[in-house]
């Protein structure tokens, strides 16, 4: 028998979290980050379908409204869906995020993170999501409660601080860490920054080097050579991508591949990319009803860009009245496409040198 191939690629080892009981164990360094009204079932599904180890997430979801019943379809069927998934919560009391942990545990959530970075402001006036980074005792007292409720390792995704005077990262991180947080993801933006300017790569290789626990750099991962260059400036334990992958469920696999040396997937063609837009469509139509046109709208706009006519068929579809119309713009689209490749074809054949 052979010798074991050794391992290759930016990370060889797994990256292991020991949780309360229930540890935990990530083979792909790329995360693909929780997105409101964007990382549901079915993206998920697709994100998969490129990713099969990356860790996925739910959107956030508010532990009041899991208590309540009307936030359970976020986690539901969790346990069905392949690969990892964690299931990120929001709120500023302790105990109902001790009690919506155990909940998401019981759902059959990878781990649990927790939401320290979103900067809406009803969340964040309440004291949840941002608004803990300017109480950073009860962020830890947060941390604690849900690592105390659960058996799975617990996590927290942040940003640098609320605005760029008061920061403080290497100090709430580490309080975040002493309180029993085992992985920190870092968006390098402040609240104050929302999603403006660049994502601060350096900020984040500040904190990495102050911490004892896995630090996953996030922000502007829009592409492989993103997410090396990324992972030379933080020395971070891994990436996380959001804006770039919504209509680019593919780019989670792609970076993948690429930190883990084998050679990195095409990004589909045109008319692949409008296959896999109808793909999405009759998905989200057959699970929401007309809601789902309304949501698939989003994906569909960020799916169609990049060839002749899609400027037009995107303000068509963002027009369609139903699921019928947007399907036969996708189709007439294809059509279009296919058209076009065929005259272009017809005409380098042409050109071609006569013998
Ligand atoms: C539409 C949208 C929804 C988001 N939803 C969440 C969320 O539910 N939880 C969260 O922690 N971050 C959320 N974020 C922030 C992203 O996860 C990520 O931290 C941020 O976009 C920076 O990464 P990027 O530059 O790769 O986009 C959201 C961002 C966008 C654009």
């Amino acid at each position: 028998m052979p010798p074991p191939a050794p391992p290759t690629g930016v990370f060889p080892q797994p990256l292991r979290l020991a949780g309360n009981g229930s540890s935990r164990q990530l083979r792909c360094r790329v995360l693909q980050s929780p997105l409101a009204g964007v990382s549901d079932r079915i993206f998920r599904g697709l994100v998969r379908r490129w990713a099969p180890d990356a860790l996925l997430f739910t959107e956030m979801v508010n532990a009041t409204s899991l208590e309540l019943g009307f936030g359970v379809q976020k986690v539901a069927g969790l346990a069905t869906e392949t690969g990892p998934i964690a299931v990120q919560l929001f709120d500023h009391r302790p105990a109902a995020m001790a009690e919506a942990a155990r909940r998401a545990e019981a759902a059959g959530a990878f781990w649990i993170d927790i939401n320290m970075g979103c900067p809406v402001p009803k969340i964040a006036r309440k004291g949840g999501g941002s608004g803990l980074l300017r109480d950073p005792d009860l962020a830890a007292r947060i941390v604690a409660a849900v690592a105390a409720a659960v058996e799975l390792p617990v996590t927290v995704k942040t940003r640098l601080g609320w605005c760029g005077g008061s920061a403080d990262p290497v100090g709430f991180a580490r309080q975040l860490q002493a309180a029993g947080a085992q992985l920190l993801t870092l968006h390098g933006r402040t609240r104050e920054q929302g999603f403006k300017g660049g994502a601060d790569w350096a900020a984040i290789a500040a904190v990495k080097r102050e911490l004892r626990i896995p630090v996953i750099a996030n922000g502007d991962i829009t592409s492989p050579e993103a997410a090396l260059n990324c992972l030379a400036i933080t020395a971070a334990d891994g990436v996380m991508v959001g804006r770039g992958s919504m209509g680019a469920p593919w780019l989670v696999g792609q970076i993948d591949a690429a930190l883990s040396g084998r050679p990195v997937p095409a990004t589909p063609t045109a008319t692949e990319r409008l296959e896999l837009a109808g793909e999405q469509l009759r998905a989200l139509v057959a699970a929401k009803g007309d809601r789902g046109l309304l949501i698939a709208r989003k994906h569909l706009g960020w799916t169609c860009q990049g060839f002749a006519g899609a400027a037009e068929l995107r303000h068509g579809l963002m027009r369609a009245a139903t699921a019928d119309a947007a399907h036969q713009l996708l189709a007439r689209a294809a059509a279009a496409l296919q058209a076009d490749a065929a005259w272009q074809a017809a005409e380098a054949a042409l050109r071609l040198p006569q013998p």
